[in-house]
């Protein structure tokens, strides 16, 4: 062989050992490509997820999250129905159902929003993971997972498509919040799966741990929404509750007041005209003349006393009088027979009041009122009232003996335990002021709507 033939098969190995490697390097060019491409598509889903999760912490309703959802979820996942069910802590009804309708582009997403009917879904609890699923596979699917993709069917009211050409498919994914926390269900659909292009293809079994991570960020943004609102929720129904205990001590306080007036106060003048009747029947050296005398005094104080109760418990006209003109007749009737000095300075009369404001200011300044009258030993008294426009502030000021400081604090002292509460009841503030020896200032600041039909 001449030396030219071995250097040419040389060559021809060369050249095939070259193609080889080439071939090679093509080989894992493309996978590379494909691993990156998995890579950058993973990154972006994250990336998704995340900025879900941290818009997510700014809602405070079920709706507004799930009206966060649908996008990413659409974004991540090529359907284009969405419905998101809720589910009661003790039963599995659908208290809400939010829909979605992904377009083919991005933004042209409609129909986000609550749909009014409740709908009962199944009392039996939702899958413990995500359920991929034709429409062919409803048959054999769990009474909750078939009546969530019907309810999610008819929510769109889609034409049924022949059955033969075209089956929809569907994915629940349940929400399973902290401590298996079933929360709800969202169903993702598309009714022509087959109209999707191949880079969009339904997620596949190997897609499931991605379907479970995101269900569980959905779920656990959801449960801190639903603490959030049943947190609230408690707090509105604690204000109902104790708007409602003070009208009802209100009502009572009429009903007692009534009462007292109608039969009892009566029933006492009768008694005392019949006295007098007995008394000026009776020669001054009769042995009951003496006797009967008193009890007419004693009826005609008991009257004055029961009198001055019913006073008390009935409030008077705030709406004719105005709570400050009222609070001021007040202060002045009680003090007349009292040696106390009194100064009453009106600010403001304010007027349109709520009923229960200008209710709870009468009876702070009765309370505090009454108590430096009874218990004070003060020189003067005085009781300003004014309006800042969204607050009532009222200060009732005595320069007596003071509140010891137990007694300020003390759960059994009714009455400044009264006045706290009106206060607070209202998203007020009552400060007691009081040392032994300086006297005592009471102020009330009670925050208002004005009443818009007065
Ligand atoms: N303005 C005041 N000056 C001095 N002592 C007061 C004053 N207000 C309240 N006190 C003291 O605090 C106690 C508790 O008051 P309160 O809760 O209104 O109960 P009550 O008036 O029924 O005794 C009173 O018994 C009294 O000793
Ligand atoms: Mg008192």
């Amino acid at each position: 062989m001449s030396e030219k033939q071995d250097r040419i098969a040389q060559l021809e190995r060369d050249r095939e050992l070259l193609d080889t490697q080439i071939k090679e390097l093509l080989r894992t060019e493309h996978r590379l490509a494909g691993a990156r491409m998995r890579y950058e598509r993973q990154l972006r889903r994250i990336e998704l997820l995340n900025r879900f999760a941290l818009a997510a912490t700014g809602t405070q309703s079920s709706i507004d999250l799930m009206n966060l959802a649908m996008p990413m979820l659409f974004s991540l996942f090529p359907f284009e129905q969405a419905a998101a069910f809720t589910l009661r802590e003790n039963d599995y009804l659908c208290p809400f159902c939010v829909r979605a309708l992904a377009g083919r582009e991005a933004d042209s997403r409609e129909r986000l929003g609550e749909i009014g009917e409740q709908h009962e879904i199944s009392a039996e609890a939702p899958p413990k993971e995500p359920v991929l699923l034709g429409d062919d596979e409803l048959g054999d699917a769990t009474p909750f997972v078939r009546r969530v993709v019907e309810v999610t069917r008819e929510l769109y009211a889609a034409p049924a498509p022949a059955p033969s050409t075209t089956f929809g498919a569907s994915l629940v994914m349940p929400l399973v919040g902290r401590g298996k926390w079933a929360l709800g269900a969202i169903v993702l659909r598309h009714d022509a799966p087959s109209l999707i292009s191949s880079h969009e293809r339904l997620p596949t079994e190997a897609d499931m741990p991605f379907v479970r991570l995101t269900a569980a960020h959905v779920a656990a943004a959801l449960q801190s929404v639903r603490l959030f609102e049943q947190v609230r929720d408690i707090a509105e129904l604690k204000e109902a509750y104790a708007s409602k205990v003070v009208d009802a001590q209100e009502q009572e306080r009429i009903r007692v007041a009534r009462e007292l007036h109608d039969a009892i106060a009566q029933q006492l003048v009768a008694m005392r005209m019949d006295a007098e009747w007995i008394s000026e029947r009776l020669d001054a050296d009769h042995p009951a003349h003496d006797v009967s005398h008193q009890l007419t005094t004693r009826l005609a104080q008991t009257i004055v006393s029961i009198r001055n109760i019913v006073y008390d418990l009935r409030p008077p006209l705030l709406d004719d009088l105005g709570v400050a003109s009222a609070i001021k007749a007040y202060a002045t009737q009680i003090t007349s027979n009292a040696e106390i000095e009194l100064d009453v300075e009106i600010v403001d009369d304010p007027e349109a009041l709520p009923q229960q404001v200008a209710t709870a200011l009468y009876r702070i300044a009765q309370e505090s009122i009454n108590n430096a009258v009874r218990h004070a030993e003060a020189t003067t008294l005085r009781v300003t009232v004014e309006d800042s426009g969204s607050a009532v502030l009222l200060r009732v000021r005595d320069d007596g003996r003071g509140i010891s400081s137990d007694k300020l604090n003390a759960s059994t002292s009714m009455g400044l335990v009264g006045m706290r509460e009106r206060a607070a009841l209202l998203g007020g503030e009552l400060t007691i002021n009081s040392r032994p020896g300086t006297g005592t200032l009471v102020s009330a600041a009670i925050p208002y709507a004005r009443d818009p039909s007065k």
